[in-house]
């Protein structure tokens, strides 16, 4: 990339938590980045519009079931963003110059910005609703800086198929640090020249680090949402303290890396500085160290393989430090162990789990359930499925099951009448269901033609 064309990247998902630490890697680097597109939501249309008038990208996306209402929205935002840029505040980047770009509002509007001319596309919208974005990024043969992890795990090897080599390079720190640790890690014969061992994937563990089942069906959404080390979308952070979401990092690990299940290990490590590590085959161990700071990740992939300068303060070595690792609890987090089992499962298991924790983390954040119950919605989710397992799966059975599992989750939950009394009374019976899933309960395979899913979307579904 290093002299030649600035890349071209389209941002999905501009607004949040990663879309916006990836808005000021694009912007102080002109050099090498240029904005072909932004898409975003319509829940911050301010930001998006100042966004917009910062990089003028050639293309603004706004997924929404309100088109009209959103465009009128946007302009009346963008005027008010040009007209507060007093000419010394005036846009830096070179592409500022541009005319207003082209406006998509409506349901499917950052799949279409990720079809625009580009030479990658970052994918940082929130949960199952970013597959689109990802599938329409692969067939277009874009680069893919993969932060929306979820459209990896639901799609699987359907995802994995359609990928070449080395073209998702991925933004979660740990496959972030994986991927910087493994020499040529996108070539075929990778393993061969460098055999791993193990992947050890590093976990903060969480504002609950330490609770038993007991303490944690008293917590609170507010102290769920309080992340020690990482600030996050809500969506993220509520996995990240059901430890879902490192459920969700084993199977990214597995279908990124190619290693085994078995051979991904979680350790925990509440400083989060070491973000994960390879053990070689001859005993020789590599870990990536920085302090918390997804600059950095989002940084590496979007200039992938190149690696920019002075992007986040490095570790501080003038001073003295503590960094601890331990076993993960999985019997207080019986999360990850799911995850294991559903990505054992194969086919639409990866994506039911995916579901059922979407779902179930809507209902804990309107109050309907608690906290554990997460785990065990998910468990008896899975236990109950009959969609495919297995191999041979379309995107239609992933559709289907991901519908199913949100609809199945809450209708659990209904079914429990009191699920909050319920699983606090499983607190004392510890891991009731969510130990009790042993795998599918029906395997089929179909090979029917497959068509793009529109997942729902996650923490705020209907409930
Ligand atoms: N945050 C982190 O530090 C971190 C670290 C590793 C991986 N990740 C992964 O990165 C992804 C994004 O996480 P985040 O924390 O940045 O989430 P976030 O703060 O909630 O931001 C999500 C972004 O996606 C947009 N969005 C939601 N639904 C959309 C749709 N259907 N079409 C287009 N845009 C849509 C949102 O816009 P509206 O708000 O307008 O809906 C927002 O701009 C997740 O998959 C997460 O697992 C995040």
């Amino acid at each position: 990339m290093s002299g030649t064309q600035a890349r071209r990247v389209v941002v999905a998902g501009s607004t949040g938590s990663i879309g916006t630490q990836a808005i000021d890697v694009i912007a102080a680097h002109p050099d090498r980045f240029r904005a072909a597109g932004l898409a975003a939501g319509e829940g911050n249309i301010e930001l998006l519009a100042r966004q917009t008038r910062l990089l003028r990208p050639d293309v603004v996306a706004i997924t929404t079931t309100r088109p009209d209402r959103a465009a009128w929205q946007f302009h009346a935002a963008l005027a008010q963003a040009l007209e507060e840029a007093a000419p010394p505040a005036a846009p830096i980047h070179p592409s500022a110059a541009k005319p207003q770009p082209m406006l998509i509002t409506g349901p499917d509007a950052a799949e279409q910005a990720a079809a625009r001319p580009c030479d990658l596309v970052l994918n940082a919208v929130a949960g199952a609703a970013g597959l689109p974005v990802t599938l329409t990024a692969l067939e277009r043969g874009r680069l893919l800086a993969l932060a929306n992890k979820e459209s990896l795990v639901m799609g699987g090897p359907l995802i994995t198929g359609l990928a070449g080599p080395g073209q998702i390079i991925p933004v979660d720190s740990e496959h972030a640090a994986i991927a910087h640790c493994l020499p040529g890690w996108t070539y075929r014969d990778a393993a061969a020249l460098h055999p791993v061992r193990r992947l050890v994937l590093t976990c903060s563990g969480g504002p609950f680090r330490g609770y038993d089942r007991d303490r944690l069906a008293a917590v609170t959404p507010e102290q769920a949402l309080d992340h020690p080390t990482w600030r996050m979308g809500p969506l993220n952070t509520l996995n990240s303290a059901t430890l879902v979401n490192k459920g969700l990092e084993i199977i990214e690990a597995h279908l990124l890396f190619g290693v085994p299940l078995s051979a991904i290990e979680v350790v925990v490590h509440p400083q989060s500085v070491i973000h994960s590590m390879v053990e070689f085959a001859d005993g020789s161990t590599l870990a990536q160290a920085s302090p918390p700071d997804m600059r950095l990740p989002i940084a590496a992939a979007l200039a992938w393989p190149e690696r920019l300068c002075g992007i986040a303060p490095a570790i501080d070595w003038g001073r003295s430090h503590t960094w601890t690792l331990q076993p993960l609890d999985e019997r207080a987090f019986p999360t990850v162990r799911l995850a294991r089992r559903a990505a054992g499962a194969g086919g639409t298991y990866a994506a039911v789990y995916n579901a059922a924790a979407e779902q179930a983390t809507s209902l804990f954040l309107n109050g309907t359930i608690t906290f554990p119950a997460i785990g065990d919605l998910i468990a008896d989710v899975m236990s109950s499925s009959s969609h495919p397992g297995g191999t041979g799966i379309t995107l239609e059975h992933v559709q289907a099951a991901d519908t199913w599992a949100r609809a199945r989750t809450r209708q659990l939950a209904r079914d429990t009448s009191a699920p909050a009394r319920v699983t606090r009374a499983q607190a004392t019976n510890p891991h009731p269901t969510a130990e009790g899933w042993t795998g599918p309960t029906a395997v089929t395979t179909g090979n029917g033609a497959s068509s793009r899913p529109t997942p729902q979307t996650a923490a705020g579904a209907d409930t």
